[in-house]
């Protein structure tokens, strides 16, 4: 029996182990046995909680309680009670996923304590060393035993940076796992947000914490609306509303609907119903290619070059002429389905390699 340590802690990572999750418990329980660390990085019912309950993950063995804060503190506190738990309890190995604080501190802890680390979501780069994901993915990956690329892009990323290649594994993305199991249930179980609309996220420091960015993507919005006639749906996460309030902004006008964080049916759902999305968020770029939606890229560069090169996925930063014209030439229009995140097996994949290491 093969015992995993899976360390959590933001939300996105919560959708994605649920993925392996499942796996685990529904094809290998006889082989592996998971329990799940959940650093604390997100608390709010609505950032952290709520996955759980929807998506049927089992509750977290340890929770570190460590919350919000500056970056090393954040990171440290997630180390420190990391290693207490592999020091105490041996584990044969530890999932990671993406590229949060709670990914480096995991992948770090059990590095240094000769722990097997297991990187879902490995190689993906936007050569952006200002991002804080971008130092987190390359360190976790730099210390990973194995290495779960989701596409080639990502596969020859770590070889260019000289990884061994027996180490690397393209397992596709658990993400298109989720979302064709999910996506008909997410439509029966949620009424529609409105008639129609754009869905719009924004949660990353560089725009939210940048006033001249976020005046310029807010302002995009407001052109939008008003010039297409729609409405916006705009789930606001924590940290946006923080800054819009703290910045003093005009009141946004009602036809932008600022809204609580959505759960991952909801999103899921909203997905399918929207003409459109906007968003600055890694996830809900593919989530939307999944969905059959033209997503805008409220970044200067992806790391899901696939989907712009496709042209399913528009860059167009916080460029407020470049967002509005992208909404207005692809609204309600269709591009290409996914041709780079595998088969929807990511995570049996995945689980199969570790039972094989
Ligand atoms: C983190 C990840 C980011 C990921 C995102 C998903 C890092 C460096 N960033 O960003 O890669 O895309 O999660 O959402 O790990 N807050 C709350 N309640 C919560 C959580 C956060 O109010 O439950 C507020 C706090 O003011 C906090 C701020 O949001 O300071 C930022 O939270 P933090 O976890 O530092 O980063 P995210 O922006 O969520």
């Amino acid at each position: 029996m093969k015992r995993i340590l899976t360390i959590v802690g933001a939300r996105p990572q919560f959708i994605k182990a649920a993925a392996i999750s499942h796996t685990i418990r529904d094809n290998h329980s006889s082989e592996m046995q998971e329990d799940i660390l959940h650093t604390g990085q997100h608390y709010d019912d609505a950032m952290s909680g709520q996955f759980f309950t929807e998506l049927d993950i089992p509750l977290p063995r340890y929770n570190l309680g460590v919350g919000s804060g500056p970056h090393g503190k954040q990171t440290g506190l997630m180390m420190s009670g990391i290693e207490e738990i592999l020091l105490q309890s041996q584990y044969d190995g530890v999932l990671v996923y993406g590229d949060t604080n709670s990914t480096l501190a995991g992948a770090l802890a059990a590095a240094k304590l000769h722990v097997p680390v297991y990187h879902v979501e490995a190689g993906l780069r936007s050569f952006n060393r200002s991002m804080p994901e971008e130092i987190n993915r390359v360190v976790a990956d730099h210390v990973s035993t194995l290495l779960f690329a989701p596409t080639q892009t990502a596969v020859h990323n770590l070889r260019n940076e000289g990884l061994n290649s027996n180490d690397i594994v393209f397992s596709g993305d658990v993400m298109y796992d989720n979302v064709l199991h999910y996506s008909s249930i997410a439509l029966q179980q949620t009424k529609p947000l409105r008639d129609s609309y754009i869905l719009a996220t924004l949660h990353r420091d560089f725009n939210t914490d940048n006033p001249d960015r976020l005046r310029h993507i807010l302002s995009a919005l407001k052109t939008i609306a008003e010039q297409l006639g729609t409405e916006i749906v705009f789930p606001m996460h924590p940290r946006t509303r923080k800054c819009i309030d703290s910045m003093m902004f005009e009141p946004l006008p009602k036809s932008i609907h600022v809204i609580e964080p959505l759960s991952y049916l909801e999103t899921l759902a909203a997905l399918q119903r929207c003409s459109l999305v906007l968003t600055d968020s890694g996830g809900l770029q593919k989530e939307a290619n999944f969905c059959r939606k033209y997503c805008v890229v409220l970044r200067p560069e992806t790391e899901w070059v696939e989907l712009v090169e496709d042209g399913a996925a528009i860059l167009a930063d916080a460029d407020e002429q470049k967002i509005v014209d992208a909404a207005l030439r692809l609204m309600g229009q269709t591009p290409t389905a996914n041709l780079h995140f595998g088969n929807g097996n990511a995570a049996e994949t995945i689980v199969r390699h570790i039972l094989e290491s």
